[in-house]
């Protein structure tokens, strides 16, 4: 069923968090759903403008409205993640997405608010939820690249009159998770001071986790055995600091590196082992049912698993 995540924010605060998964492929949005409903857990399935300008939008939303056929028992939401105004206002006025994020956090306060607000007005009148940002996070995703000295924290005294001014659902914050697979150098992990006083301000008000990969090291070795040549000091966010992270109001987590480094390994070693094949459906399958595990695992990292036909309407 198709949920409103203002529907799964209501459920799964300060107890369990939705994963939000970035797809880009068949084989992504397949396993995704498979795990979905296998585990009986809520989840966002997200698209970046990058995953729309590579595959159009229309093929995407076709193949989540497939995925909802073959897996009918699932609570899902489609999710716009990173959007800049013209992809929210696209993706609201397409009636496939529940909720859009404006990501305007590399401006100053004053447009942030000024272009989050427009897409709020606009999304609310279609009863389309809304996640923004303050505060900005470092790292690699898709061809957005941030410097670690341009990241900036959230200011926790900035965040009750952002959401006032914005009006907006969701609030994604910057408490020292980065994207891609190179995060916490200096070894630093999440500010959960931080959290916990973005939490003070904004009681009950879901907060989003960008850059939630673990980026397990047993993968990277994997990989570079294989033929890759990943960096030694890849790193994630630990496990227990994402079980933590649920009690101070994180209700989403956002998950993109993790699949794409399961889908280097599982490629990477299926044609160093076997060199003779060049059939795309054999590897495919594998990463499918690989990528399923993984979901299965992250769900009950979450708290997620066994809540969907538990949820509250
Ligand atoms: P990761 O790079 O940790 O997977 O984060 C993805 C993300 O935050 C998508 O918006």
């Amino acid at each position: 069923m198709r949920v409103s995540p203002k529907v799964f924010y209501e459920n799964c605060y300060g107890k369990y968090a939705i994963p939000a998964v970035n797809v880009f492929t068949m084989e992504q949005v397949h396993a995704l759903f498979s795990a979905g409903e296998k585990a009986d857990a809520p989840f966002i399935v997200q698209l970046t403008p990058a995953a729309r300008n590579y595959a159009d939008p229309r093929m995407l939303e076709a193949m989540i409205k497939g995925a909802v056929k073959i897996y009918p028992k699932v609570s899902y939401a489609v999710h716009l993640d990173h959007g800049d105004e013209t992809h929210a206002l696209d993706a609201i006025a397409s009636g496939n997405y529940q909720s859009v994020m404006i990501d305007a956090s590399h401006e100053d306060f004053v447009t942030n608010v000024a272009k989050t607000r427009t897409v709020v007005k606009k999304a609310h009148a279609s009863s389309v939820v809304v996640e923004a940002e303050l505060g900005v996070l470092s790292g690699v995703e898709d061809d957005m690249s941030v410097a670690e000295e341009l990241a900036k924290y959230t200011q926790p005294s900035q965040v009750e009159e952002f959401v006032a001014l914005t009006g907006c659902d969701s609030l994604a914050v910057a408490v020292g998770t980065s994207h891609g697979a190179y995060k916490f150098s200096g070894g630093k992990g999440i500010q959960f001071n931080i959290l916990k006083e973005i939490q003070s301000r904004l009681p009950n008000f879901p907060i989003v986790l960008h850059g939630g990969s673990a980026v397990n090291l047993v993968e990277i070795d994997r990989i570079n055995k294989a033929g890759g040549e990943l960096r030694e000091d890849a790193s994630g966010v630990p496990a227990d600091e994402i079980v933590q992270s649920i009690a101070f109001g994180v209700c989403k987590i956002n998950i993109a590196t993790d699949t794409r480094l399961l889908w280097t390994r599982v490629h990477r070693e299926f044609f160093r082992d076997i060199p003779e094949l060049f059939d795309p459906v054999i590897p495919g399958k594998v990463y499918m049912e690989e990528y399923e595990k993984f979901m299965l695992e992250k769900f009950d990292l979450f708290k997620a698993t066994g809540k969907s036909s538990q949820l509250k309407h």
